[in-house]
């Protein structure tokens, strides 16, 4: 897969590979086209344990006599300092074994940074004018290192361009320690082409593979030019080839967020970064449309980001894999099968609020804890059960919390039951009850509050209770009996680690959790909801995970 990655009107080729063979052939491939339009190129090359299947290739394709090397010139990117090139560690020991000696290439004709040079200074300035009097890299070969170095400029508030001795960091100590018997032996400098040396190559390729790069390649992708990720400055280079295997490469995931009016998607990346968000209206009366719109977007976005999985969240019950939401034109619906089949790849759907109870677990308030129960306040209430970092779906309809019985025979509630939590504790039932204690309380300050707004609402609710109404604070406090008691039962039977409570009423903070903590029983954390409408589209994305 090829795609185009735009920066600021700069465009980055990404060759997105299956696999590590196929990376290797496809980096292979641009060398030897090079070779093929220019004999005499000069190639800038790199080491490290990405390049050497490209390296395998290109030795078959040179005995097979596809490519000649005779003409070439080389230059390495970096050496270690000190090291002796007799070292089988130096970067000189490397390149013989990997290429150099199975290839016909004229060994005086191939360039690497001397590792024990006197004066490194001196070598680093000797390296610049040798490669300035070659004419200059036609073709750079990169890797990337996990903390975003290229060649061994390492991240630091400033980059150096020439090419010059470094202190490596201890990140790039570690990686490297795995080709070393001992970790003392790891050296602590080397010897590098600068940024500027790397910039002027007049094309470069740039290899990444296995999930260890995935953290980099993602911020490489994501994140604005910086120097603490210095691979982030080749965004400004005009002729640079990402070649990334899936592992390293396969780490976003898209998520669907579907509401009564909107339809929020959003691609979140294995930091958990959520780096796209956009938002189409929904189609509330034809289920193909529908359906058709969501397919549409996902692949409009699938053809910037190559996504590793789709989630979708959607209001309403899910049971044997089909949707029935009263809002929404889905009757039975087979929305898990439709979308996988119009995508081509899979797609997993469950209950919206059970999706941003997993993002909350995941990235958001919850993001300590193993086990959440996630309560959303609004209209009705909603919930989601998080175990061990996984959604409860039980059947396909777990967390249907708003309706545990709170009052035998009590209100009448609209799923046909009596006596529901969300009839007592929901917003609207807070509304409700306030409506009637301000009729009832003509002399209240609940009373003028709802005759000059013709209604309440939470936030005039809230208000209220800020001027001490004592009709408004009765109100307020059989509320929060009433969502105590529910969250008290919800802590009895699943013991979590927190509640997180999310829902427009929770915007009131700790003007709500305060006094609701006076009449919780348990002493389980309870937190307000972080990533608040968000959490869907990253609980959608992340079932992927
Ligand atoms: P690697 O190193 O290919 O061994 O992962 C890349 C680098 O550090 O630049």
């Amino acid at each position: 897969m090829i795609l185009s990655i735009e920066w600021g009107g700069f465009f980055m080729k990404l060759i997105l590979c299956e696999d590590y063979d196929e990376l290797s052939s496809k980096a292979a491939q641009i060398v030897a086209e090079q070779l093929k339009a220019k004999p005499d190129s000069v190639l800038g090359l790199a080491t490290g344990a990405t390049p050497v299947g490209m390296y395998r290739i290109l030795v078959q394709m040179n005995r097979k006599k596809e490519i000649d090397f005779s003409k070439v010139k080389s230059f390495n990117l970096d050496e270690y300092y000190p090291i002796s090139d007799a070292n089988t560690q130096s970067y000189h020991y490397f390149m013989k074994e990997n290429l150099f000696s199975k290839i016909d290439i004229l060994p005086e004709n191939t360039h690497i940074l001397n590792g024990l040079a006197d004066d490194p200074e001196a070598e680093c300035e000797r390296f610049e004018e040798m490669i300035e009097s070659s004419g200059g890299i036609d073709l750079q070969v990169l890797g990337i290192g996990q903390n975003g170095h290229i060649g061994f400029n390492e991240p630091s508030v400033t980059l150096n361009s020439k090419t010059h001795l470094t202190p490596l960091t201890e990140s790039t100590i570690n990686a490297n320690s795995r080709f070393f018997e001992r970790y003392e032996d790891v050296p602590r400098q080397a010897l590098t082409m600068g940024m500027g040396t790397i910039f002027r190559a007049k094309k470069i390729i740039l290899l990444a593979s296995g999930e260890n790069k995935n953290k980099v390649v993602s911020e490489l992708m994501n994140s604005d030019i910086n120097t603490s990720v210095p691979a982030t400055m080749l965004k400004l280079h005009p002729d640079v080839t990402l070649i990334c295997d899936k592992t390293a490469y396969m780490s976003q995931y898209l998520g669907v967020d579907i509401g009564g009016t909107e339809i929020k998607f959003g691609v979140v990346d294995s930091s958990h970064k959520l780096v796209h968000r956009e938002s189409i209206q929904t189609n509330c009366t034809n289920e193909k449309k529908l359906i058709g719109d969501i397919a549409d977007k996902c692949r409009e976005i699938m053809e910037k980001y190559p996504i590793a999985h789709i989630g979708v969240g959607t209001p309403g019950i899910i049971h044997d894999n089909k949707v029935a939401a009263v809002n929404l034109p889905f009757n039975n619906t087979e929305l898990e099968k439709k979308l996988s089949s119009y995508l081509d790849m899979p797609v997993k759907v469950s209950n919206d609020a059970n999706c941003a109870a997993l993002g909350e677990a995941v990235c958001g308030a919850g993001k300590s804890a193993k086990n959440i129960i996630m309560i959303t306040i609004g209209t009705g209430i909603g919930g989601g059960i998080i175990i061990g970092g996984k959604i409860y779906q039980g059947r396909g309809n777990a967390g249907e919390i708003g309706h545990m019985c709170i009052q035998i025979g009590g209100k009448e509630c609209s799923c046909g039951l009596r006596g529901c939590w969300e009839r007592y504790a929901s917003v609207s039932a807070l509304v409700e009850n306030a409506e009637k204690a301000a009729k009832d309380n003509v002399d209240s300050v609940l009373h003028s509050i709802y005759n000059k707004n013709g209604e309440l609402n939470g936030k005039l609710i809230f208000e209220a209770l800020e001027k001490k109404c004592p009709a408004a604070q009765a109100v307020f406090s059989e509320y929060l009996h009433y969502l105590a008691a529910g969250i008290d039962s919800l802590i009895l039977i699943f013991d979590p680690d927190m509640i997180v409570l999310s829902g427009g009423i929770t915007g009131a903070g700790d003007k709500l959790i305060n006094p609701l903590l006076k009449y919780v029983k348990s002493d389980i954390p309870i937190k307000i909801s972080s990533l608040k409408s968000d959490a869907g589209i990253y609980g959608a994305a992340l079932m992927g995970e």
